[in-house]
């Protein structure tokens, strides 16, 4: 599928952005961990979460729509996972695949889980190794680095892993395994990642302590259902977040987003920029913040992006270099090598992209640099099959010159199906 998008006139209006990915696997997989019912209010309804629904339910959980479209997990308690009797398919998504990993490691049953072309090529071996370390016994190419991956679980030890990484699906992988050995098992890590394991872990019953970088889990906690309440997804209010600071005019409204400060990176690299966001109304829910946004046109600057910062907005970095390319003088990305193991190398895919449209943006093993300020030229561009390539390029359509077409923009509905009914909608209410 193809998406069009022209030069667009001011953004206005009020939207909801879908739920959050991160929160909507996690509610799925600790409901059907828990004894008796979670009820998912606000559930992202997109492939990705869609794909943990459906290997929770081949491991034998329940999982009904109620009403108001609410998603109801019968948990079948820490002890209650059968066999699957299927291959396990992940599809597009990282979060499904290494988390379950975590999961599976502790069942003493065979399972195989695999993906699709992107995921299949995506590195596994961080989280096998640790789940070798507490005794899992997993199986794949190149050291169990690549899936299709097969996992025969049972009785895990705890461990203290030193992550190489600040990655929370590692994290949360390890926690996971966690709940299924005898004792304590802890996870350092290089950076402060997403938290929204621990603390729904937390909301479920489960001990946790921790201390800087240092998370600790107490093993086989008995987890209660809860009614989880996802907030908006920050990572899919950030097209509209640079959308509507680069398109003047602008003024949006996003109500009920996320506001975890594990990932607002986003709004201290635009308000860094000169962008001009208001939080307005916060609340709490289950240990999540979240918050209405008000973001409005404004001018932009070049501004450094890097260290800790980048955890807190590595899934935001394509679209902010759609906000770099617009802003005035030059910007520097850098300690993101992450980006290059996503859904695609969105390092790569963002310079060839963007640099298709005349911006001047270079590569950098780590990072990217963008002297911004030129004008964008629409023409026919490529996804790489990436959800989040797509919506950046989307976005900087709105500024350039001409018709921009993306290809592959299908991948959209692994995180925001109505991506492009939203900015429509913003479109036509000026
Ligand atoms: C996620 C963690 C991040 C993020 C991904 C979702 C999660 O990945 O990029 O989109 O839900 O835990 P890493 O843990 O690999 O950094």
């Amino acid at each position: 599928m193809e998406l069009q998008v022209k030069p667009s006139g001011s953004l206005k209006g009020e939207i909801r952005v879908p739920g959050d990915k991160s929160i909507s696997h996690r509610a799925v997989m600790l409901g059907a961990l828990a004894s008796g019912t979670t009820e998912i209010e606000g559930f992202l309804r997109a492939d990705d979460c869609f794909r943990t629904v459906n290997c929770m339910r081949a491991l034998g959980v329940q999982i009904e729509e109620g009403d108001r479209k609410n998603l109801i997990v019968r948990g079948a308690g820490l002890e209650g996972l059968v066999e699957p009797v299927q291959v396990l398919e992940a599809g597009n998504s990282g979060t499904t695949m290494r988390l379950l990993l975590g999961i599976l490691a502790g069942q003493p049953v065979y399972s195989v889980i695999t993906g699709d072309e992107s995921l299949r090529r995506r590195p596994m071996d961080r989280v096998s190794i640790p789940l070798r370390e507490m005794g899992a016994r997993i199986f794949g190419r190149r050291q169990a680095s690549l899936a299709p991956l097969t996992v025969v679980g049972g009785s895990l030890r705890p461990i203290t892993y030193h992550s190489p990484v600040a990655s929370a699906q590692v994290k949360s992988a390890i926690l996971l395994a966690g709940l299924f050995s005898e004792g304590i098992t802890t996870v350092v890590e290089p950076a402060k990642s997403r938290d929204h394991t621990e603390r729904m872990l937390r909301a479920f019953g489960a001990r946790l302590e921790e201390a800087g970088l240092r998370v600790s889990v107490q093993g086989r906690p008995r987890l209660f259902g809860q009614k989880v309440v996802v907030p908006g997804d920050i990572s899919s209010a950030a097209f509209f977040l640079v959308a509507g600071s680069i398109v003047p005019g602008s003024e949006i409204l996003l109500r009920h987003v996320g506001l975890n400060p594990t990932r607002t990176g986003i709004l201290d690299a635009l308000s860094a920029m000169g962008a001009k966001i208001q939080v307005l109304e916060t609340g709490e829910t289950a240990g999540e913040l979240y918050g209405d946004l008000l973001v409005s046109y404004s001018y932009l600057k070049g501004t450094t992006i890097q260290g800790d910062l980048i955890p807190r907005l590595i899934d935001e970095i394509p679209v902010l270099a759609v906000a770099a390319a617009v802003a005035q003088g030059r910007t520097v990305i850098k300690d993101a090598a992450e980006l290059k193991v996503k859904e695609s190398n969105r390092i790569r895919a963002m310079v060839t992209e963007l640099g298709k449209m005349g911006v001047q943006i270079e590569e950098l093993p780590d990072g990217m640099v963008i002297e911004g300020g030129r004008p964008l030229q629409g023409t026919i561009l490529d996804s790489y099959g990436d959800h989040r390539i797509a919506m950046s390029l989307a976005v900087a359509g709105l500024v350039a010159r001409g018709e921009t077409i993306i290809k592959g923009a299908e991948s959209i509905k692994i995180s925001f199906p109505d991506f492009p009914r939203v900015l429509k909608q913003l479109q036509s209410a000026r």
